[in-house]
Parts: structure tokens; C-alpha cells; sequence
């Protein structure tokens, strides 16, 4: 606030009180919104808002976990963006970070592997490993469109593996996909296709939550529910967090503060959204936030269709790392940024730091200290170095990182979103920008057909060969 860091990069008591007008209203109309209420036609309608109160899908997920435990020694996600990065971050937050390698911290649960990308080295590497070990293995295909083509390719590689290996197709992969009926009264999604035609079993992404706010589904929790992650808790930290974002007074509700003080200092020349996790567990937390917030924020037009080319650009950074890294430019580069740090009061295990030998004295005040308050008063020496550079920032401080907090974290970041898009006065729920390059990349692949009226894919991909072509007077 202005009264720590001054009125030049702070924020007065009397712009407190204006975003408090500004936001406020907003509140009801957001909890609307994210169960279905369409408050615009311009909005594309969502309902991820419904997701927590879905109890029933947590009992029959955690049902299906129990009875595949012990049959795969590998569960692989093949999925990408809101289809993946929900299935990374609760796998770090909530799992050991030796679990894929030590069966005793694994206890029975198959080994996580998200494949997020379509890198032949990485992929091969990968099956090299698995070798024989593909017969033990359950590849779990996401999808919300089902044509994504990164992920139908990995598919494709993975489904002419198992035929080689003559084992049933069905006790191998499991689908997960959207079930939009398209004009002509048939499921839209090309996997969908493919797992009716090869009796895959399948789980649904629901309608109306896009991939960036899927986690709390199907998509994020059947890989969860594998990994002995506690699903059920999860959603119940999501409906607590529900109750308390819907609280109508300002000062009382943490996504509706979180979204004033982003939306204040994107105002203010702050254009860069740090986050700054201090603890190895949330570092890919920081991942499925930027997606949420460049995907949802990162907008030409706003809701009156007037260009705007709005949105904060979100950072990634890990406390305390990154301060051998980023902090030279964070406190004398340009004051450009609000950073959020997320802290642990708690940690699972503690680690308490050796005795200082004879000969070096001077590390005796490091000597019998937690590695936990090493690692807390690193934070808190980092925001007070930040401070006195005047960078503004806020704090997000979890007891313990457990099902039940990241379930509340998830969905406090998913509702200061919509908050955030409303204020901005945007479409936070659509990505017409990722569509060109998917278009793109398809007819460099050589789809058939047209693109658009009058114009094939063909057509397309000359046009793009045109542009992209290596000028080669610049090659050195
Ligand atoms: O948030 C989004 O909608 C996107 O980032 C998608 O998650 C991503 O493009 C993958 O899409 P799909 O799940 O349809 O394969």
C-alpha cells in the first residue's frame, strides 16, 4: 500500500476505497456467471463454478482408482495446455518429489508421467524406458476438442505401440474428452470418435468449462485419484473457498481483493504478474497460473468489441532460487511488476541444519535452524528487498500445502480470473488467438479441404510458407 512504498507505486487509501465501489457490484454477478448466468452475449458461457459441488464424480473416480491399483506401474497423461498443466501442478503440490522413483513413497500407486508435448527426443527417450513396461502402463488421452494435434499424434504413436504388443486396446487407454453434440447432431471430438470405435473407456469434460478451468474435472482429477492424491479433498477446499468468494463484502472476500490489486496495478504501469512461489511443491502451480491468467486476460477486444490488447503478462518464479536469478532485475529493472508470493506456514517434514564444523565459526547462525525458517525469512527478506525498491506485492499464505488448501487455491485463482476479466470487461473464456496457430499448423501438415470459404487448406499453407520462408540475405 502507498503508505509502505509511497504514492507513486502504492495504493491510497482513497483508490482502495474506489476499487472497493468497483468491485463490489461485481461479486454477485461473477458467482452468476461461473454456474451458467450468461451476463453478456458476448461472454462464452461457463460453468467450471458447478465443478466442486460434483461429489458424485470423486466417488466414482476414487472407486476407479481403487480397482486399478496394482495393475499399471505407469499412468501417462497425453494431453496439452488446460488438458495437462492442472495434472503437473497437483502431482507436485500433493505427491513426494522422489514419488515416480521411489516405490516405498509411491505406496502402490503407479509412477505420473504428463507428455505435454510432441518432442520426438523426449518421446522416444520416453519409450525407450517403458520398453516392456507398456504392457504395465495406462495412458490416460485428454482432450476437450478432440482433435488437438499435438495429442491425437501422441495417440496415434501410442496406439500402434499397443497393437504391437497385442494387448487390448480398452485396458490401456481411458479417454477423456467433451461430448458437444456439433450441427449435425454428432459428438464433435474426433477421440470421442475413435474411443466409441475402439470400446475405450471414457470420462467427460464437461460443457462449458474450458481447459484452463478443467482441472477440477474429469481431466485433472482421474490422474489425481491414481496417485493416491486425496480427490474428494480437493473439491471440498474448492467448495470452502466457493462459500468464502461469494462473501458481497469487498474486504472479506480474498479473490475479490486478489482481482482489485492485480486489475489496480495493471492500471498503474504494472503490467507484469509475478508469482513467486516458496516452496518446490507449488513451483508448477505457477505453470497452470499463467496459463489461466495469459489465456483468460490476454485480449484484442473488449466486451463492446473496441480493440484494447489488454492483459497482464504472468511470470514464473521460485523462491528461493530465483533470487540468485531474477532479483537484480526485479528490484533495479523497471518497476513494471506486481509479484505475488505464495508461502507455507507449515511443512509436511522439516529438516533441521547441521552442527557449524570447528574451522568455520561464522555459519553457527545457521547452525540447528529449520530449513523451513531458512527458507520463510528468505521470503520475507526478498519482500523487504522489494519494498525498499518500492516493486509492489501481496502474499498467498497456505497453512500446510494439503488436498484440502490446493483445492481452495485453485479455485481462488479461478474466481479472481473472472473478477479480473470483468473488471477489464473482456471475454475471459475464450482463446481466439490460439485458434490461428492450430489452423496453421494443420495446414502445414497438409489437411484437405477448406479453411474457409473459397479457400483450402491447401491455399492456406502457401501463404503461410510465403511469410515464414528463411530470408536467407539474413542467414549468418
Ligand atoms: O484453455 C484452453 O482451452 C486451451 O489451452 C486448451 O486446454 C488446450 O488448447 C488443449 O485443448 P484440448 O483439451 O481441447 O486438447
Amino acid at each position: 500500500m502507498a503508505n509502505v512504498i509511497g504514492d507513486e507505486h502504492g495504493i491510497t487509501d482513497k483508490q482502495w476505497a474506489k476499487l472497493t465501489e468497483e468491485v463490489e457490484p461485481l461479486i454477485p454477478i461473477i458467482m452468476k456467471e461461473i454456474v451458467g448466468h450468461k451476463r453478456h452475449p458476448n461472454i462464452t458461457p461457463t460453468r467450471y463454478g458447478l465443478l466442486p459441488a460434483n461429489t458424485e464424480l470423486t466417488d466414482e473416480l476414487i472407486e476407479r482408482a481403487k480397482k486399478l491399483k496394482g495393475r499399471y506401474d505407469n499412468l501417462v497423461v497425453l494431453g496439452i495446455g488446460g488438458s495437462a498443466l492442472g495434472n503437473i501442478a497437483l502431482q507436485t503440490a500433493l505427491n513426494p518429489y522422489m514419488y515416480n522413483l521411489d516405490d516405498n513413497q509411491r505406496q502402490g500407486w503407479p509412477r505420473l508421467f504428463v507428455l505435454d508435448n510432441v518432442d520426438p527426443a523426449q518421446l522416444s527417450s520416453f519409450l525407450k524406458w517403458l520398453d516392456d513396461g507398456l504392457k504395465r502402463t495406462l495412458f490416460n488421452v485428454i482432450s476437450k476438442a478432440g482433435r488437438t494435434a499435438e495429442t491425437v499424434a501422441q495417440l496415434l504413436i501410442i496406439k500402434e505401440k499397443l497393437e504391437d504388443t497385442q494387448e487390448p486396446l480398452a485396458d490401456h487407454i481411458i479417454v477423456t474428452t467433451g461430448f458437444e453434440i456439433n450441427k449435425e447432431g454428432k459428438i464433435d471430438s474426433t477421440l470421442y470418435k475413435i474411443a466409441d470405435e475402439l470400446k475405450l473407456p471414457m470420462l467427460e469434460v464437461p460443457k462449458d468449462v474450458g481447459g484452463r478451468f478443467s482441472v477440477l474435472s474429469a481431466v485433472g482429477l482421474f490422474s489425481a485419484a491414481m496417485c493416491g492424491i486425496e480427490i474428494d479433498e480437493l473439491l471440498a477446499g474448492a467448495r470452502y473457498m466457493h462459500e468464502r468468494v461469494s462473501c458481497e463484502n469487498f474486504e472479506e472476500n480474498p479473490a475479490a481483493i486478489n482481482a482489485a490489486i492485480n486489475y489496480h496495478y495493471y492500471n498503474h504501469g504494472k503490467k507484469n504478474s509475478v508469482i513467486v512461489p516458496y516452496a518446490y511443491a507449488l513451483k508448477d502451480m505457477a505453470d497452470w497460473y499463467r496459463q489461466l491468467w495469459a489465456e483468460s486476460l490476454g485480449k484484442k477486444l473488449d466486451l463492446n468489441k473496441r480493440e484494447v490488447w489488454i492483459g497482464p503478462t504472468p511470470v514464473k518464479a521460485l523462491g528461493a532460487t530465483d533470487q540468485h536469478s531474477q532479483v537484480q532485475l526485479y528490484r533495479e529493472g523497471p518497476n513494471d511488476k506486481l509479484f505475488t508470493f505464495l508461502q507455507v506456514e507449515h511443512f509436511d517434514e522439516d529438516i533441521k541444519i547441521g552442527p557449524a564444523p570447528d574451522c568455520a565459526p561464522e555459519l553457527g547462525f545457521l547452525a540447528g535452524k529449520k530449513m523451513s525458517e531458512l527458507l520463510n525469512n528468505e521470503k520475507k527478506a526478498t519482500e523487504y528487498a522489494l519494498l525498499e525498491s518500492k516493486r509492489p506485492n501481496l502474499t498467498v499464505i497456505f497453512d500446510k500445502v494439503n488436498a484440502y488448501t490446493i483445492g481452495q487455491f485453485i479455485y481462488l485463482y479461478e474466481v479472481t480470473t473472472s473478477l479480473a476479466g470483468a473488471l477489464f470487461n473482456i471475454n475471459t473464456y475464450d482463446q481466439p488467438a490460439v485458434e490461428l496457430g492450430k489452423e496453421a499448423t494443420f495446414a502445414l501438415m497438409g489437411k484437405n479441404g477448406e479453411y474457409k470459404k473459397n479457400y483450402t487448406y491447401e491455399q492456406f499453407a502457401q501463404d503461410i510458407r510465403a511469410k515464414t520462408n528463411v530470408d536467407v540475405s539474413f542467414l549468418v
